[in-house]
């Protein structure tokens, strides 16, 4: 075992909030789906997700199964962007069969995700799409793929209506209230963003449609992404302000037979960050949209595939600069994107101890030449040496499917695993 060092920080229980079956601590050491995580690095090489798929699998039940229980008419979607992995896919897609509740559908935001979809099997009917600042030329393979479309601006509504007048569609709003992990993560609110259309234009938004003979059906908001249990009354107050907006819609006519509240559900990253209650969530979209006897739908990408999946990486350099202990890892935000990027917090776990206690305070950085390149700051980790190996929890959701090969780096390889006992 390593020596025992001075403490440079305050002694920390380790935190344990995120065991659960399938990520847990077996013989002092991390195990994921039933695999000890350090010996699948050692063997795959870092860095290295690994995915304990049945997590996939109970995340869209648990939304599902909520829903279900509020009462509401749903279609649940999974937003394509934050994983396009196929093996993961795969699971989405033998959830149920097209129609049935238990089915996941898929939210694209592109072309290529449109045809990803397609590819992996889901029908067009199953498809939802939206997406900003669309090129003439994505229109055109767009609309020859029978989507769904919700259009967020009204040049889309103009364009497409030129393209394919008679079309049904669904008009993107913003409600200008949001929800987020933190206020950048918020997709509306006070400060005007590029996302939908706002009500003082709506009534254009519906001209422009019937000039074309589009029929709008459905009213897709997206309040924001990552927020956590304290984050529901701003989703609720952004969904009440959209539900407003349907009732407008209604009121000029429109056949609104779904409502998409978008994803955004997150998931939590620290002991003191507090997990959704979806049966509370779900009470929300009864109360502000059972009554109006639409189709809910709802689009959790981060939610279904976040805790699926853990990146290990091996920890390449410890050196003191400044007062400061830096962790050096053999990964960088070219694998993973999530603090560098959205600022989620980042838990770090030592495999071969992941109980062990947290003595220190360190800053855990990565191996590109950027001074933002780090995944935690003031953060209590154990005693550690050169050559241990390290997860980085909650690596399922963006983490890959951002991904980029910056510097030249590689990147990372990925082991789908079933559950073992
Ligand atoms: C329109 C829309 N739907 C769904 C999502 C998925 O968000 P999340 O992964 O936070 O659930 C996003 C994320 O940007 C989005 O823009």
């Amino acid at each position: 075992m390593t020596a025992v060092q001075a403490p440079t920080g305050p002694i920390r229980r380790p935190p344990t909030w995120w065991q659960r079956s399938g990520l847990d601590v077996r013989d002092g050491r991390l195990s994921i789906a039933g695999q000890d995580a350090e010996q699948l690095a050692r063997e795959h090489g870092t860095p290295l997700f690994v995915y304990d798929l049945e997590r996939v699998a109970e995340n869209a039940r648990r939304v599902v199964g909520a829903l279900g229980r509020a009462g509401l008419h749903h279609r649940v979607r999974f937003a394509l962007k934050a994983n396009h992995q196929p093996e993961v896919l795969a699971v989405f897609r033998g959830l149920g069969a097209p129609g049935t509740p238990s089915a996941i559908g898929i939210d694209a935001c592109s072309p290529g995700e449109v045809q990803l979809a397609l590819a992996g099997g889901w029908a067009p009917e199953e498809i939802s799409f939206t997406a900003t600042n669309l090129s003439d030329r994505d229109l055109d393979i767009l609309l020859t793929s029978g989507v769904h479309l919700n259009l967020d601006a009204i040049s889309q509504v103009e364009r497409v209506g030129r393209r394919a007048p008679g079309l049904r569609i669904g008009l993107r709003v913003n409600p200008g209230a949001g929800a987020g992990y933190h206020e950048g993560l918020a997709y509306s609110g006070t400060r005007p963003t590029k996302f939908g259309i706002y009500a003082d234009r709506l009534d254009e938004a519906v001209d422009a449609a019937r000039r074309h003979d589009l029929t709008i059906d459905r009213v897709h908001f997206h309040a924001g992404s990552g927020w956590l249990a304290d984050g529901l009354p701003s989703f609720e107050a952004a969904l009440s302000a959209a539900a407003r907006m349907v009732g407008l819609l209604v009121e000029r006519g429109c056949p609104i037979d779904e409502v998409n509240v978008g994803g955004g559900l997150g998931a939590p990253a620290r002991q003191d960050e507090r997990p959704i209650d979806l049966d509370a969530y779900a009470a929300v979209l009864a109360r502000h949209l059972g009554p109006r006897g639409v189709a809910v739908g709802v689009e959790p990408g981060d939610y279904l595939v976040k805790d699926a999946a853990i990146l290990l990486g091996e920890i390449v350099t410890i050196e003191d600069r400044g007062g400061t202990r830096f962790v050096g890892l053999d990964l960088g935000w070219n694998v993973d994107c999530s603090y560098f990027i959205y600022r989620f917090a980042q838990e770090v776990v030592l495999c071969r101890d992941p109980e062990a206690e947290r003595t220190q305070l360190v800053t855990v950085a990565g191996h590109i030449n950027e001074a933002g390149d780090i995944f935690a700051e003031d953060y209590p980790f154990p005693e550690v040496r050169e050559g241990d190996i390290v997860a980085l929890l909650n690596a399922g959701g963006y983490k890959q499917s951002m991904s980029s090969t910056h510097c030249l780096r590689p990147m990372a390889e990925a082991l789908f695993l079933e559950r073992r006992p």
